[in-house]
């Protein structure tokens, strides 16, 4: 099997670390079945910080990307250290170095590598170059919700979601669970085009363990026919 796990940003918020650790644990058996893994690293609060100083310095959008783009990568380095010899040595610069760590049998970890997009769009990128069998968006939340989950008790997990509504999701801008974070128009386009098996789910060493393991876990994204 060929994964590509997408890290959300916030696993590196800090300070508390017992997160990765338990996550590179469960990479680490998985990877040691046989299986391919590929990851890629969101920016989390410090891309946030990093931008917003920029902003205040009336950088343009450009290189504000280009900022949150090196957050990212300083989280892919951490994870690098965290996975020790399994993961190859660089963090990915380009999509071809997804190809190049899996062929040396290593887990090529990305961070972000073009202003105007997002991790999620590398992730589903490297996903589609690698012909990878599943696509899991590990999240601060457990999946996509019906309503925003903060706001609303009766919230609940979607166990499916179509391409078309996450879409519709995206287009109104409703407050699903951070839902623009848990995917983005350009992603999506990607999954779509190539049909990749995709679970958006929660970041816990558990939850990404069944994900792996083929269990049903946070949401599936389906496709029209
Ligand atoms: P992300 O938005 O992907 O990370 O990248 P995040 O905020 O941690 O999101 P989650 O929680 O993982 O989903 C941070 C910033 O880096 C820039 C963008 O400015 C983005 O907001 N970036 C990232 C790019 O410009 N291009 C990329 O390929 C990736």
């Amino acid at each position: 099997m060929i994964a590509v796990i997408k890290l959300s940003g916030s696993l590196f918020n800090g300070p508390d670390v017992s997160g990765i650790i338990s996550i590179a644990k469960v990479l680490r058996s998985y990877h040691a079945a046989g299986n391919g893994l590929t990851l890629v690293v969101g920016g989390g609060l410090r891309s946030r910080e990093y931008i917003s100083l920029g902003r205040k310095l009336h950088l343009n959008e450009n290189y504000l990307d280009a900022i949150g783009i090196d957050a990212t990568r300083i989280n892919a380095r951490l994870m690098i250290g965290a996975l020790g010899e399994l993961a190859f040595p660089l963090v990915g610069g380009a999509l071809e170095d997804a190809s190049l760590a899996s062929s040396m049998k290593m887990i090529g970890v990305f961070g972000g590598l073009v202003p105007g997009h997002s991790t999620n769009a590398v992730a589903a990128l490297v996903a589609e170059r690698l012909g990878a069998d599943i696509f899991i968006n590990a999240t601060d939340v457990a999946g996509v919700f019906d309503k925003d989950p903060r706001t609303h008790g009766d919230s609940k997990l979607l166990r499916q979601v179509s391409v078309g509504q996450l879409r519709d999701i995206l287009k109104n801008g409703e407050s699903v669970a951070g839902s623009y974070e848990l995917m983005d128009s350009f992603a999506l386009l990607i999954i779509e085009r190539s049909r990749i098996r995709t679970l958006i789910t929660s970041y816990s060493a558990p939850d990404i363990e069944k994900a792996l393991s083929g269990q049903k876990i946070g949401t599936e994204v389906v496709f029209n026919e």
